[in-house]
């Protein structure tokens, strides 16, 4: 049977898978969502006339970045408890991945198994759906029905800096709403992200680093991920406990350039390498969703390739696993899988370089 999300306002732990060390924790290990005792909807598709076109960050206008700042900040002056809060909308990930919730609702119940939706092939439609209803909330913040996130496109030599906007910690005076302080800061005045990146720095030239990063998203599409499961993860159904990053059934941008992106803007001096480095803390810090943003257009790239065996996966137990979110109206909403596989009817895309959409094709390691 299937993963199915409890409801997520009655059934919540404190955190804690991940977090070695708890009495340092920098951030509230607190998952649950504020409690509304609201009902659970099905979902159902937006109506939206116009497209949402994700955009790459490092080359947005003043216009997009003015109103993307807007609406974190928007979401920032929320009060802790509203479920679009930042606190709110961090402790997602929290709680769907450090033991917030139990496999209770799953096939006949495990309520002594907790949810763990990496390291497996829930990865990339969790966050699909995750991002999916933190981008309609940031624009229904600022009121604007065509609001589309940022993503960090590290795949492309020209992206692969940390995003400009993200950096200072003042913008004209003003706390910089994309800033975070737990980040690593050499990395971050350094700027080329290292998509391999274990723990240790290469010290290499940035010409290098920016080729080798080609190289690995080109392992991470295609050398690693020729297939389904390759791509996607290992199965993971009702009853089965959670994986960790060691496992060798983690899809091969997950175990790859995803965690690579982690480890290596979250700050190795703090005790759990808050933020970034750790599920609990990761949605604290705003690069979270730009990097998520482009590792989900790593789907879409890596379906887009066109090879054969690069399709999602037709098993009903994928197709029918399902989460519950707070939507753009704060209704509860339960989704499935199988609803998020088609972007045309979520109404989003991304935004691409017509001339050259696969810089790193030619880049065979
Ligand atoms: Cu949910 Cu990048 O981890």
């Amino acid at each position: 049977a299937p993963i199915t999300a409890p409801d997520i306002t009655s059934i919540c732990k404190d955190a804690s898978a991940g977090i070695s060390n708890q009495a340092e924790a920098v951030r509230t290990r607190k998952c649950c969502p504020p409690a509304l005792g609201k009902t659970i909807k099905d979902f159902v598709f937006p109506t939206d006339k116009t497209v949402r076109m994700r955009w790459p960050a490092h080359k947005g206008t003043k216009e997009q970045v003015d109103k993307y700042r807007a609406a974190i900040q928007a979401m920032r002056a929320l009060p802790d408890d509203h479920p679009h809060s930042f606190a709110s909308q961090a402790k997602i990930h929290c709680a769907y991945c450090n033991g917030g919730y139990t496999q209770v609702d799953s096939g006949t119940g495990f309520p002594n198994i907790d949810i763990q939706i990496h390291n497996s092939w829930l990865f990339f439609p969790f966050h699909r759906w995750y991002l999916y209803f933190y981008e309609r909330i940031l624009g229904k913040l600022i009121n604007d029905p065509t609001f589309a996130l940022p993503f960090w496109k590290w795949d492309e030599p020209a992206g692969m800096p940390i995003p400009d906007m993200f950096v200072p910690e003042t913008v004209d005076g003003k706390p910089n709403p994309l800033y975070d302080v737990y980040r690593d800061a050499d990395h971050i005045n350094e700027r080329i992200v290292d998509l391999d990146y274990d723990g240790k720095d290469k010290n290499v030239s940035d010409q290098t680093q920016k080729l080798c990063n080609l190289s690995t998203v080109y392992r991470d599409l295609v050398r690693n991920g020729g297939d389904t499961i390759s791509f996607f993860g290992g199965k993971y159904v009702a009853g089965d406990s959670p994986v960790d990053n060691s496992d060798p059934s983690v899809g091969s941008v997950e175990s790859g350039s995803h965690t690579a992106v982690h480890r290596w803007v979250g700050d190795k001096n703090q005790p759990n390498n808050e933020d970034m480095g750790n599920f609990y803390s990761a949605g604290y810090d705003p690069v979270f969703y730009i990097h998520h943003t482009n590792v989900d257009r790593m789907w879409k790239l890596w379906k887009d390739l066109g090879i054969a065996g690069h399709v999602e996966p037709t098993d009903s137990d994928w197709l029918n696993a399902s989460y519950v979110f707070y939507d753009e109206n704060e209704e509860l909403v339960r989704v499935y899988n199988k609803d998020c596989v088609s972007l045309d009817k979520l109404k989003f895309n991304y935004i691409e370089n017509s001339k050259e959409v696969f810089p790193w094709r030619k880049s065979r390691p």
